[in-house]
């Protein structure tokens, strides 16, 4: 459940009008709803119960600092995947000692700068990793906590972009070379292992594969501790579906209960989650407004003033995500657009056949657009990046101001 419906005909994000929100700072606009994050988070955080866990919300899904910020106050946890994700959480807030640091390639600047901020774990991705964390860790003179990810060659179903769970990807470490890997950190003098960790994908809509996954970990956590290497901490990854469509992913409370299940009698190893998406996605719209129609021969096109750089998921994955007006009251003739935008690219769509009364200055919004939206925002065309809004019950704040012309050659120089 989000905080984004309709009242009276009018689309409202909490108790703010969306129209009021576009008027203030024009489209495309951004807008999240802080009552909704709170209320994803703690969806995770409560159906866990009360084994020992830890909610890593995944930064990359939205790493704005306002959102950031809403999690911090959570006492939210955070999954990293590079030194400038770590800056962000710091900045909004985020304890460091509640983060864990992911992805295949570290480098030795980020490795050092986690480190004397005291995260709480690296996982790793490859033995080269690991010799290059502890040289780093060495030169500090300190130890640095470590976990691996395992590969548990589990078949996610998902889109082949975002599947990251099998043996083909470039992630994780194969099950077959987990133990040596283990026994390789436990020989490095400042490394101190104390997790295992995986991640099979996004966008899952089914338990099977996460239990599975679960399973698999389990087993090898049993096979280290007959050799003597016990792991304070399993973290499962992200990947929880939302309903985009007509997806029906499991609910949070029920993905998190069956984990926390999987882990009873487990007390000494705390569950670490990493959601991003099943959090921020449908806390989140975007708002664009209509310039212009257009009759093709074969098709009706609404030109939007958001395009695939404000946007990029529906060109990159032909994602399907729902296109609302934000005002249902103005009369125009009901018809199948494309929703496109003004970049000169075909692929540049937010949505194709969509049944739709609009009209010139109607303004629409994109829902679930709160993960892997503004964070994949681009300045292609040279078009400035548009501005975010938090919703906080009646307060509207701005989290993030549109660029600017200037904001967009920042840092360039033109030769004398
Ligand atoms: N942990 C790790 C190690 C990850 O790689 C990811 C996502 C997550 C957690 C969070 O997964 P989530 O709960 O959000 O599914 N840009 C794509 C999604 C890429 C996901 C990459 N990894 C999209 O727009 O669909």
């Amino acid at each position: 459940m989000d905080h984004f419906e309709y009242r009276d005909g009018h689309l409202y994000a909490e108790d703010v009008a969306v129209a009021d929100i576009a008027a203030a700072h024009q489209t495309p606009v951004y807008v999240y709803s802080r009552a909704t994050l709170e209320r994803h988070w703690h969806a995770f955080d409560d159906a866990v119960g009360t084994h020992p866990h830890l909610i890593c919300y995944a930064v990359k899904a939205n790493s704005n600092l306002g959102v950031l910020s809403v999690l911090a106050k959570l006492g939210s946890g955070f999954d990293i995947v590079s030194g400038g994700e770590l800056a962000r959480v710091i900045e909004a807030g985020g304890d460091p000692a509640r983060v864990v640091f992911s992805g295949v390639g570290k480098t030795s600047a980020e490795i050092r700068y986690a480190l004397e901020q005291g995260i709480l774990c690296f996982n790793v991705e490859s033995p080269a990793e690991l010799h290059r964390i502890n040289a780093v860790a060495a030169d500090l003179n300190v130890k640095a906590p470590i976990s691996l990810r395992i590969n548990p060659d589990v078949d996610a179903k998902t889109h082949p972009y975002i599947s990251t769970g099998l043996k083909a990807n470039k992630f994780g470490i194969a099950r077959e070379q987990a133990l040596q890997t283990y026994e390789l950190a436990a020989t490095l003098e400042h490394l101190n292992i104390v997790g295992m960790d995986c991640h099979i994908g996004s966008q899952l809509t089914e338990l099977a594969p996460f239990v599975d996954a679960l399973d698999r970990l389990l087993t090898l956590v049993d096979e280290l501790a007959d050799k003597g290497i016990h792991l304070q901490h399993l973290d499962v990854g992200g990947g929880l579906g939302v309903p985009y469509q007509d997806e029906t992913p499991p609910h949070p409370k029920a993905y998190a209960a069956a984990l926390a299940e999987r882990m009873a009698g487990r007390e000494a190893l705390t569950l670490i989650l990493e959601p991003g998406r099943a959090i921020a996605a449908n806390a989140g719209i975007m708002v664009t407004q209509v310039e212009f129609i257009k009759e093709g021969e074969d098709k009706h096109f609404a030109i939007v003033d958001a395009a695939m750089n404000d946007l990029i998921r529906p060109a990159l994955y032909s994602a399907w995500q729902n296109i609302i007006r934000v005002d249902t009251h103005t009369q125009a003739p009901l018809r199948v657009y494309d929703v496109v935008g003004p970049i000169c690219e075909t692929g540049d769509f937010l949505g194709r056949d969509r049944e739709l009364a609009v009209a010139p200055g109607d303004l629409l919004a994109v829902r679930s657009a709160g993960a892997y939206g503004f964070v994949m925002a681009s300045n292609y065309n040279s078009r400035c990046r548009p501005a975010e809004i938090l919703v906080d019950k009646a307060q509207m704040r701005v989290v993030r101001e549109r660029e600017n012309q200037k904001d967009l050659w920042k840092g360039e120089y033109k030769l004398p």
